[in-house]
């Protein structure tokens, strides 16, 4: 059953449909429209995986892939498996993956977060950057999260908010509103931005969506703000008595 917390904004034609047609520019725009930010946020999310020596780690809603790789960069022994819907996506992530010579340790996968072909327990850790937000029932992402990770092991969620409090965010606000969507929409030629303002408008609070997390079966065990809350780390363990 879908979580009532769980705002469903559908993206015109479905995710995986909408990333394909925006698949060549995501990289540059990601680049953009975060200031170069993104990266940082991913390398903190590896961090507080806390992986030990070979982990397996399973990257949800990989996109272009950059999760996936920064986890084997960051983790030698590490192997990872990228997954999502949207072959556009997947072809990027591929050659991203062929070029820093990842491809014997990253695998990628055309799949569903809400239903994933994987044995309980299997994997060491599990994440899901910026992605969450596009996965229609997102408790269900959650559960299959909670269920495929090992009872220790960890499950990252970072993702975009809109922030709430002080001047700051006034100005961060201004940007996801009003900069995000018409540098998005001019630089990619694509509507499909104004969805991208649209969702981060949409999701829960912090506070809220750990909830929601909490009721999928995870424990969270840390909420880190980042950027005046422009973006927000989750980070969480299976509940073994879930
Ligand atoms: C904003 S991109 C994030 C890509 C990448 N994780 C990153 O950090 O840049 C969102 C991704 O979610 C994927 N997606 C949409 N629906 C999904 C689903 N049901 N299951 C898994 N991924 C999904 C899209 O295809 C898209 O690649």
């Amino acid at each position: 059953m879908t979580d009532p917390a769980t705002q469903l904004v559908a993206p015109p034609g479905g995710s995986g449909a909408m990333f394909d047609r925006i698949a060549g520019r995501y990289d540059a725009m990601n680049r953009v429209l975060s200031l170069g930010l993104d990266r940082g946020w991913r390398r903190r999310t590896v961090r507080a995986l806390q992986l030990g020596e070979r982990p397996r780690v399973l990257d949800l809603a990989t996109g272009t892939g950059d999760l996936a790789v920064e986890i084997a960069r960051m983790h030698p022994g590490a192997t990872v498996i990228g997954l999502d819907p949207s072959p556009a996506m997947l072809a990027i992530a591929e050659r991203k993956i062929a070029r820093r010579g990842l491809a014997d340790r990253v695998t990628l996968v055309r799949g569903d977060a809400q239903c994933l072909p994987y044995r309980n327990c299997e994997m060491d850790a599990a994440t899901i950057a910026f992605g969450i937000r596009n996965v229609p029932d997102r408790s269900a992402a959650l559960r299959e999260m909670a269920r495929v990770v090992r009872p220790g092991g960890r499950v990252a969620v970072l993702e975009l908010g809109e922030p709430r409090r002080g001047l700051l965010a006034r100005v961060a606000r201004f940007h996801t509103r009003h900069v995000v969507p018409r540098l998005g929409a001019l630089l990619s030629g694509a509507r499909e931005y104004r969805y991208l303002q649209c969702s981060i408008a949409a999701f829960p609070a912090a506070a809220e969506f750990a909830a929601v997390m909490e009721r999928a079966g995870l424990h969270v065990v840390d909420i880190a703000p980042m950027t005046f809350g422009v973006c927000t780390l989750y980070v969480a363990t299976p509940r073994e008595d879930a």
